[in-house]
């Protein structure tokens, strides 16, 4: 695909960016051929996911959400930075804020984001990051996995783009259930969520997704 056809993709991380990581390595390797990652926003300054960034020569910007009063001031500051880059969808690849209806809908299925769970499972409000694989390990499933899914104005309540199960070993911790999921699906689902989203291949017929 010649690039002056390619979506612009902003992805918006707040921490480590081992997802920001799977996206600008699939880029490279040419999975991810119909987008290209145009600029990465972090909400918290000194994250290592912007090290990544500049790593792989792409910009990368904090937006630090504590030196805004409010919400509303932060979303403005964050919507016309991506407007001013020309940014076609957005990929939340470990952002840790809930963005408003207002924000959303100015990006109609144009937003997708990654959990660390098969939704609807420890998803919604209080789930996010390592939380969610200690409330798994609590309840004793035995099976987890990840979700790509887009955003709309419930948490983690969008329509499912993409899952993939992961069993749960005996014994694992916490952190080894977060890395393992990471690696056998978080990481791998982003990239194809992304790629399908950019080649418009992301079909809603309701609430079902479909590929085509
Ligand atoms: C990932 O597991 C991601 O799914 C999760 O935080 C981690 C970020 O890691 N996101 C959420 O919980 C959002 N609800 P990363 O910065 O290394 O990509």
């Amino acid at each position: 695909m010649n690039i002056h056809t390619k979506k612009k993709i902003g992805v918006l991380v707040s921490g480590g960016g081992t997802n920001l990581q799977a996206l600008l390595d699939a880029e490279k390797r040419g999975d991810l051929k119909s987008g290209t990652i145009s600029v990465v926003i972090s909400s918290k300054p000194d994250v290592f996911a912007l090290e990544r960034a500049k790593k792989a020569g792409v910009e990368g910007i904090c937006v630090d959400r504590k030196s805004f009063k409010t919400k509303e001031n932060f979303e403005e500051a964050l919507h016309h930075t991506l407007t001013e880059r020309n940014v076609d969808v957005l990929v939340l690849a470990g952002f840790m804020l809930v963005l408003s209806d207002n924000f959303i809908k100015q990006y109609p299925d144009r937003i997708i984001n990654v959990h660390p769970a098969l939704i609807p499972s420890f998803c919604g409000d209080g789930f996010y990051g390592l939380k969610v694989h200690e409330r798994a390990l609590e309840y004793g499933v035995k099976v987890t996995g990840a979700t790509v899914h887009f955003v709309n104005e419930v948490t983690d309540g969008g329509a499912i783009i993409l899952q993939r199960a992961v069993d749960i070993p005996e014994g694992i911790s916490p952190q080894g259930l977060q890395q393992l999921v990471m690696e056998k699906a978080e990481h791998i689902l982003l990239p194809q969520a992304t790629e399908l989203l950019c080649a418009d291949r992301l079909q809603r017929d309701g609430r079902r997704v479909i590929i085509q």
